[in-house]
């Protein structure tokens, strides 16, 4: 039966994207794997007309095969640009180059500032006082409202400080901060001078940031003294200061630009604070080097509160963003600024319905690709209002989301399945508690969200009445590629339903690399054409991004994910197929883990898999074996192991199992056969496959033995 449900979007089906290019639609040549509504069961949308549904297929068709009129559209109603060369009859020139050699370009020639786009033009256009951003610190009453002319004056004044330091259009400045308001003001103050941000998230650890400053050659840090996260303190300026003593940063870093976090956030002149934002004034204590360092909260007050903003080509660099691959070295993905906001902007407002009265809060820290696309660039390019989260689902206790939600009456949500199933166990009684009713859209992200999950937000959170939009996209494809559109696609629980415009998704049979026709079908997921948001190399690598996402199945751009296309032609994510977990969300690669295992001195070799977690999704299993014959569980040893993964990556890269074993399962070629053991630390022994190629069989009850331990 279907649920009876009134559904407070408030969108107009209608008015999609692709239906406001006035009487374009594509027609009827919608491909035949994709559904229609009567077909579709279970109906979680029973508000959603067939003619929303097929409104999108011919909005869909009509955006590939009219692609770059489609990509024009768009760009010329969400983007102001300082120069914009095409026009409808002239739009041929709007994409150039390909996947074969990894040229593309989307609106070359044209210019704009992405920081003048998420600020200043609101400014202009009457939005001044609009609250751009509201700041949520650690302990719920610590608040801060900025508007738009706040961050107008504010931003500047970061700019022209990082001017005064020397900070010019093009250079690379790294930001490891935690959530504090100067944390996005800061990236929107490199967006203005045509620097490229490299954020890295303040929970990666000395050596993991030492190598990322060290790979960008930034020669300017920005950061904090102290990070807070859930009452706890992380001496962040330290962590710098160790990265930037490493031997991989010797002669790099010229400046290291530090705010003290408490006198950031003290609600200074006009700006806005709810209940009373304390300020204990005790700044910690740090060490300072003259020669390098310099004070934020010192310079500040004398920079001028306005800096002209650089007018960019839109294929210049906007930021690099590092993310796990299958080797052991993190990639620097390089992003733009014209089609990267234009992507920004386009798909929060289609999936998010995203309005300028509504109040957006995307608990995402800006150290991920989520941050940086729907908690800064894709709310305030639309004019939005966008929550800055400092803190953790748990702090002080697991109301926290559904307490901010009531006190800042938000009506867009959005989270991961990991936090949602960190706080089912908690109750129903607990989001009963609030008033939720302001909510209309809630959000998943970062891995299949699991019908057990996806049942709990929408009931006990939603109540009901709100969409969950289940978004699938990558660190590379810059924002949302597949998700379901509220009012228009009815949704099914743990898929992330159908492609958005413009994105060409196909399946492809990984053996032979052809295209998979048709509905009930597995395979890996590619896409067959370029999109404005896709990262455009790997920094300083080219082969790199070509050897990984475009060799692997030529013609097309490979995902690393496998799929399930279901007989109503909805996709499920079903699992990378490469070497790179999701734990809690994070992603992580294998090959990390094990090059921070072998760097202990006891440690020969080391192998990790993924196995199934109920909150975290997947946890870490890491086998070693040692370099001396002693193979006793040895606790010392482990803990050793496990700080040393800390020190090497961050704590959330920590191995939840550490399994020292006599020995791994080795092909006769000396391969390590990671089938193998993901199989036994899921407990699945009973169905490893075919092992006749393993060089001495025995191991395999050895490690069941092992792995059994910890069940
Ligand atoms: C990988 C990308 C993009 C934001 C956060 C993660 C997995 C992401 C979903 C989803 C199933 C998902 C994929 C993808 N993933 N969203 N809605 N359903 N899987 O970004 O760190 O670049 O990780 O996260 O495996 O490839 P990322």
């Amino acid at each position: 039966a279907r649920p009876d449900i009134t559904l407070r979007v408030a969108t107009d089906p209608t008015a999609t994207a692709g239906a406001a290019i006035a009487g374009k639609s594509g027609g009827d040549d919608v491909p035949d794997h994709m559904p229609d509504l009567e077909d579709i069961a279970p109906l979680y949308d029973a508000k959603s007309e067939n003619t929303a549904l097929k409104r999108y297929k011919s909005d869909y068709v009509f955006s590939l095969s009219k692609n770059k009129q489609y990509w024009n559209k768009r760009a010329t109603d969400l983007i102001t640009w300082d120069n914009y060369p095409f026009d409808e009859s002239s739009c041929d020139g709007i994409m150039t180059g390909g996947f074969e050699y990894g040229d593309v370009a989307w609106f070359p020639g044209a210019k704009l500032n992405v920081c003048s786009n998420a600020i200043d033009r609101h400014v202009q256009n009457g939005k001044a006082n609009d609250i751009a951003m509201i700041w949520e610190g650690d302990e719920p009453d610590q608040v801060l409202k900025f508007t738009y002319a706040d961050m107008l004056r504010k931003v500047s004044e970061i700019a022209n400080a990082l001017k005064s330091q020397g900070v010019r259009k093009g250079d690379v400045v790294t930001i490891y901060m935690p959530m504090i308001p100067q944390l996005p003001m800061t990236m929107l103050a490199c967006m203005r001078l045509g620097a490229v941000h490299s954020v890295v998230f303040a929970g990666f650890s000395s050596e993991a940031l030492s190598s990322r400053i060290a790979a960008s050659k930034s020669s300017v840090v920005v950061t904090a003294d102290v990070g807070m996260r859930g009452g706890k303190t992380i001496p962040l300026k330290k962590i710098v200061d160790d990265a930037i003593g490493k031997h991989a940063c010797k002669d790099i870093v010229k400046k290291v630009l530090v705010y003290e976090r408490e006198r950031s956030i003290v609600p200074d002149g006009n700006i806005a604070t709810d209940g009373n934002a304390k300020c204990s004034g005790n700044t910690p204590q740090i060490n300072w080097f003259p020669d390098r360092d310099v004070n934020m909260n010192d310079i500040l007050p004398k920079q001028r509160p306005y800096c002209p903003p650089e007018s960019m080509d839109a294929e210049d660099a906007s930021f690099i963003l590092y993310t796990s691959g299958s080797t052991g070295q993190p990639k620097g993905l390089v992003h733009t600024t014209g089609g990267y906001a234009l992507y920004a902007a386009h798909t929060i407002q289609t999936t998010f319905d995203l309005q300028p009265n509504d109040i957006f809060a995307c608990v995402a820290d800006c150290g991920w690709i989520t941050g940086h696309t729907y908690v800064v660039y894709g709310p305030l390019l639309s004019g939005g209002t966008t929550v800055i989260f400092e803190s953790t689902p748990m702090y002080p206790d697991a109301g926290r989301y559904w307490d901010m939600v009531q006190r800042h009456k938000i009506t867009l949500f959005y989270t991961a399945p990991t936090a949602v199933r960190s706080l089912i166990r908690f109750g129903d009684d607990i989001p009963k508690k609030y008033d939720l009713s302001s909510l209309r859209i809630l959000g998943s992200v970062g891995e299949p969200i699991n019908p057990a999950a996806w049942s709990w937000y929408y009931h006990a959170v939603g109540e009901g009445k709100c969409t969950i939009v289940d978004t699938y996209w990558q660190t590379e494809t810059g924002g949302h590629i597949i998700t379901n559109i509220p009012g228009v696609t009815p949704m099914k629980p743990g898929s992330c339903t159908l492609p958005l415009y413009g994105i060409d998704c196909i399946v492809l049979d990984p053996m032979t690399g052809k295209i998979i026709e048709g509905n009930d079908v597995e395979g890996v997921l590619a896409i067959r054409r370029p999109w404005p948001g896709m990262a455009r190399t790997c920094l300083d690598d080219h082969e790199r991004y070509l050897a990984t996402y475009f060799r692997p199945y030529k013609g097309y751009y490979f995902t690393g994910d496998a799929v399930r296309r279901d007989k109503d032609g909805y996709y499920f994510i079903t699992g990378r197929v490469d070497d790179v977990l999701n734990v809690s969300g994070h992603r992580i690669g294998t090959a990390e883990v094990e090059s921070a295992l072998v760097k202990h001195p006891s440690v020969a070799q080391a192998a990790v898999v993924g196995r199934p977690h109920v909150i975290k999704g997947e946890a870490i299993v890491a086998f070693a074996t040692l370099t001396e014959s002693n193979t006793e569980e040895d606790d010392e040893l482990v803990k050793e192991l496990r700080t040393l993964v800390r020190g090497e990556i961050g704590p959330f890269a920590a191995p939840d199992i550490i399994c020292i074993t006599p020995l791994l399962p080795m092909t006769r070629s000396g391969k390590i056969m990671r089938r193998v053991l993901r199989k036994i630390s899921a407990g699945e022994a009973d169905q490893l496959g075919d092992v006749s190629t393993l060089a001495d069989p025995s191991v395999v009850d050895t490690l069941i033995a092992l792995v059994g331990r910890y069940d």
